[in-house]
């Protein structure tokens, strides 16, 4: 994944576990010394995070699921400051909906070609119930991820989000599918 979902990761752990626990977790894990620290164009083996996650569940006690939910709610304030040519006239989450299969797709793509970003498409929106339905694909199978950035956008954008997830991979479905409303 790229180094600045790695970046995020890092900022994540200091503001909310410390930075000690961070260094804990580099030398726990079996990310090379000279990879340190991680750089935004950059693509390093998801397993570095993942190594990470785990780690960080054993020395916590907090179960993988909630400190990737943890991770996806964080890191939506960082994510939005490093791209803000993508989200310049986007003021709500559905904006941000509207807009992440295109992000993914395209902006993503041509920053960095080798990226290999999830399929994420809002469908069915609308506008006028602010609901619709939110699919998720990707070989990482990170919903929990997808959960978390849902609720971050939401406080991001001062909203309330209701979401159930009809769908998912992690239990054998080709996809994760969400209905999603928002209350602003
Ligand atoms: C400005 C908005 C966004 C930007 C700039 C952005 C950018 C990125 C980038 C660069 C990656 C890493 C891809 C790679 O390393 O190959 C990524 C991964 C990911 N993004 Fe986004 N993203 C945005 C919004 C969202 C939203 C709204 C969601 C969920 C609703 C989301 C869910 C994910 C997930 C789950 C991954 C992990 C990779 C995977 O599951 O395969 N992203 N994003």
């Amino acid at each position: 994944m790229k180094g600045h979902i790695f970046q995020l990761f890092e900022i994540f752990v200091k503001e909310k576990h410390g930075e000690m626990v961070l260094d804990e977790l580099y030398n726990e894990t079996s990310i090379p010394e000279n990879v340190i620290p991680f750089l935004k164009p950059l693509t390093y083996p998801d397993e570095y995070l993942l190594g990470m996650i785990s780690a960080l569940s054993s020395k916590t006690g907090l179960s993988v699921d909630q400190i990737v939910y943890d991770y996806g709610k964080h890191l939506v304030p960082g994510l939005l400051e490093m791209y803000p040519q993508l989200i310049k006239s986007i003021h709500s989450t559905s904006g941000i909906l509207k807009r992440v299969e295109h992000i993914h797709v395209t902006e993503i793509m041509k920053l960095y070609p080798d990226a290999t970003p999830p399929d994420i498409k809002l469908k069915e929106w609308d506008e006028s119930k602010q609901e619709g339905v939110l699919t998720y694909c990707s070989p990482r199978h990170l919903c929990r991820l997808v959960d978390g950035v849902l609720d971050g956008l939401a406080d991001r954008y001062k909203e309330k989000i209701t979401y159930h997830q009809t769908h998912c991979m992690n239990k054998g479905d080709k996809e994760c599918v969400y209905k999603i409303s928002i209350i602003k």
